[in-house]
């Protein structure tokens, strides 16, 4: 197991490795131990136009670069991240505190959006159509947009980066990228590798420091014409408030409290195995994870029973050890947070089953541990059951029948993710077609999107725009249509 010093890391910026400008620093520490990972930067608006300048420049070559060569790139950097990938795994369980498998799934949902997006760079299909007049030709084709600004958080650190910076890049645009200030290291060997790919100076440039002082420079630097952010709906709000005057092109992925339902015929055992996965998963701390549980009225208590003890059965520990189940949650900020919402069930009157502590025993009092947390006999209007805690806490909600649990799973204000446990092929699609969410899931709990596919929420997770898939690129490039006229004449359309 390799042990990390903790150093010193700088910005990349015109293809430099940098400190910021006014020379400050911040730290990254482990939320498992306390250990320190690394030193970087602590940037501010000096630095963001410095890589706003250096991605302007280089934009004017990128461009043109056949998008097959920058698709080449991308190959290149998913092949680097295979090589890298137990590295970037201990680096992540250590920096971010989720389990190996976790993380090793974290950088391999990178290394398949990296093949997927690199051969786009063969795709980026337009379209061609006819037209209305003889002798003339039509097509629509993707140009794109200049620079995006690319604002990260941690709960992902190697994935979510992937999601926004390899669309932008395959469809010729530039880039400025903000990681998280809790996984700085993470979005430092991210671009490093890139850099190592081949990637030409300026093209992706790393600004390292605060949403203040470093993303709302970059959110209101006038030649940044695109935003991608994923974070909490009150930053949504305030980016796409601060963009609006620039016109910016803003992507939002703002979280959820996704609910799955399990109905009285399902697998009740699959179904415990999916919410345990869903709930406690990287702590809980997925934008897709399940805290919400809507159960038919028929197996509540059996299911509730299943679920209490496999949830006792988890083991908490350090992400880097064989033997842990669930890693720390992300700070102590996050621990005091989702300790107050266990606070909140409770007053609320809903039946605290399990967990609903801090952990401190066998030496977790150096990181910030939370025991896997499951209230029961929760009312749909308890804010335990509409607000994000980004925790290990999940609610379980009792519903008479499908089209309650479905009214149910609904009546949030966010909109990413939902599941449904039955073997009833015509409940299955019910709840296929009136789950508002962007993501449904059938015999499978709420996390687990995969690259290809459109990944995103309605109502309040968002502002309508999707990442990863082919939606991806609908983002990341603006539409040209372009009429040929061969004729000799002129011709016009709707008159002639
Ligand atoms: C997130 O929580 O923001 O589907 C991303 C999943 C993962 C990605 C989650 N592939 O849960």
């Amino acid at each position: 197991m390799a042990v990390l010093s903790a150093k010193t890391y700088q910005n990349y910026i015109a293809g430099e490795w940098v400190d910021a400008a006014s020379g400050e620093t911040f730290h990254s520490t482990s939320p498992a131990n306390g250990e320190a990972i690394g030193t970087f930067p602590r940037s501010g608006e000096e630095d963001v136009k410095r890589a706003v300048a250096a991605a302007e420049t280089a934009f004017e070559e990128w461009r043109l670069v056949p998008a097959p060569k920058r698709g080449e790139i991308l190959f290149r950097f998913g092949q680097l991240l295979i090589d890298e990938k137990e590295e970037l795994a201990q680096l992540m369980a250590r920096e971010m505190g989720k389990v190996l498998a976790e993380a090793r799934g974290d950088v391999q949902e990178a290394v398949d959006m990296s093949f997927y997006m690199g051969g786009e760079g063969r795709r980026l299909f337009g379209q061609t159509t006819p037209s209305e007049l003889k002798d003339k030709f039509q097509m629509s084709v993707r140009m794109p947009i200049g620079i995006v600004g690319v604002i990260t958080p941690w709960n992902f650190p190697i994935a979510i980066p992937s999601w926004k910076i390899l669309p932008a890049l395959v469809s010729g645009n530039t880039v400025v990228f903000k990681p998280a200030t809790d996984t700085p290291a993470l979005g430092e060997r991210f671009v490093e590798l890139l850099v190592e790919a081949g990637l030409p100076a300026g093209v992706v440039n790393v600004v390292h420091g605060g949403g203040g002082p470093v993303g709302e420079a970059l959110v209101r630097h006038p030649d940044v014409r695109v935003i991608s952010l994923t974070g909490s709906r009150e930053t949504g709000v305030a980016v796409l408030k601060a963009a609006a005057e620039c016109l910016k092109h803003v992507h939002l992925e703002l979280g959820g409290k996704n609910a799955i339902i399990v109905l009285d015929d399902a697998d009740l055992d699959l179904a415990v195995d999916g919410i345990v996965w869903s709930a406690f998963g990287t702590s809980g701390q997925r934008c897709t994870a399940a805290s919400r549980v809507i159960v038919q009225r028929g197996i509540y208590d059996e299911l509730q029973a299943k679920l209490v003890a496999a949830a006792e059965r988890l083991r908490l520990g350090l992400g880097w050890e064989d033997d842990t189940d669930v890693g720390p949650v992300i700070n102590e900020r996050a621990l005091e947070k989702i300790h107050s919402y266990t606070e909140i069930g409770k007053d609320e009157g809903a039946t605290l089953l399990t967990g609903g502590e801090i952990a401190t025993e066998n030496g977790l009092d150096r990181g910030a541990f939370y025991r896997p947390t499951i209230f029961g006999d929760v009312e749909p209007g308890m804010r335990i059951a509409q607000e994000e805690i980004f925790g290990p806490t999940t609610a379980l909600i009792r519903a008479t029948d499908v089209d309650e649990a479905i009214r149910i799973a609904n009546g949030i204000e966010f909109g990413l993710s939902s599941s449904i446990f039955t073997r009833d092929v015509n409940k299955a699609f019910k709840a296929m077609r009136d789950l508002n969410a962007g993501i449904t899931y059938i015999n499978a709990g709420t996390t687990g999107a995969e690259v290809h596919l459109p990944f995103g929420g309605t109502k309040g997770t968002g502002n309508g725009h999707r990442e990863a898939g082919q939606a991806a690129l609908d983002f990341y490039t603006e539409w040209k249509s372009i009429y040929v006229d061969y004729s000799g004449k002129l011709q016009r359309a709707q008159i002639d």
